[in-house]
């Protein structure tokens, strides 16, 4: 009973407080090493940066550690701000979040390393930068997830000769409007050489 009684009130208090402030988180982002750009590979990844990476950047969710009561409380926040989520994929969402952000467990061993050795495994340098890049997060070769699929990318710019350079600034800096109105977050980090290699990796699909 006792338990009962202390525990809502502060998790409430916690979950207001975050979503009121923003202030639990920034503290964290003051540290010197920067929050990843891309959601950690594990199930549900790909519901959860379809659903949450449209209005802000993933950094907001990966430089965040909650509680699962608070990863609750921030999805439904979020939906009141306009989150297009439906009510059976919420269970799935807080499901991942509460996995891979929480603050009182380590993620699962294989989340870490899984992304790991299928980069190290990957033969080609550009399919190794694909999956470091968490680009496979929403991109397949041959369908569509958050993104078009590599094949249909391809052959949308065959033929033409400034396709290259196009698609290379438009993976760097990020953008919407090419194949829906879901934007591409931007990826500042890579350099001339690996968009260069990723790109004619994905043009001979
Ligand atoms: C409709 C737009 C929208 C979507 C979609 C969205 N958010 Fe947000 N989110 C916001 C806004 C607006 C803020 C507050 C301003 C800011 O920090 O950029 C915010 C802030 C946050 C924060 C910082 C804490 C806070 O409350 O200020 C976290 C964490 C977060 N969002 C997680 C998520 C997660 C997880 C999802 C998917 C379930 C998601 N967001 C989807 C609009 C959205
Ligand atoms: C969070 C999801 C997401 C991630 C991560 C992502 N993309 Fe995309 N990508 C998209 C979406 C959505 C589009 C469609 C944008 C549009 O309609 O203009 C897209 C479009 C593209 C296009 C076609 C651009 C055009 O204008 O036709 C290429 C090429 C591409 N992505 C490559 C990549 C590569 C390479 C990475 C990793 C470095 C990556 N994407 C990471 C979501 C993503």
């Amino acid at each position: 009973m006792t338990i009962h009684r202390n525990f809502f009130p502060a998790a409430f208090a916690a979950a207001v407080f975050l979503a009121h402030s923003g202030m639990a988180i920034a503290p964290l982002a003051a540290q010197e090493q920067e929050p990843p750009r891309t959601l950690v590979q594990g199930r549900g990844v790909e519901l959860t940066t379809a659903r949450c990476v449209i209005c802000h950047d993933a950094q907001h969710i990966t430089r965040a550690k909650l509680s699962r009561e608070e990863w609750a409380f921030n999805v439904k926040n979020m939906i009141e701000r306009g989150a297009p989520i439906t009510p059976e994929e919420i269970p799935q969402i807080v499901d991942y979040l509460a996995t891979y952000y929480s603050r009182d467990s380590a993620p699962p061993a294989e989340s870490a390393a899984a992304e790991a050795p299928v980069a190290a495994a990957a033969e080609d340098p550009a399919q190794r930068l694909l999956t470091a890049n968490a680009c496979i997060a929403c991109h397949a070769v041959d369908r569509r997830l958050v993104g078009p699929g590599f094949r249909e990318i391809a052959q949308r710019y065959r033929g033409d000769s400034a396709a290259s350079e196009l698609l290379a600034r438009k993976i760097r800096d990020g953008g919407a409007g090419a194949w829906g109105q879901v934007p591409m977050p931007p990826h500042p980090q890579l350099t001339a050489a690996d968009l260069g290699l990723m790109v004619s990796w994905i043009m001979k699909q």
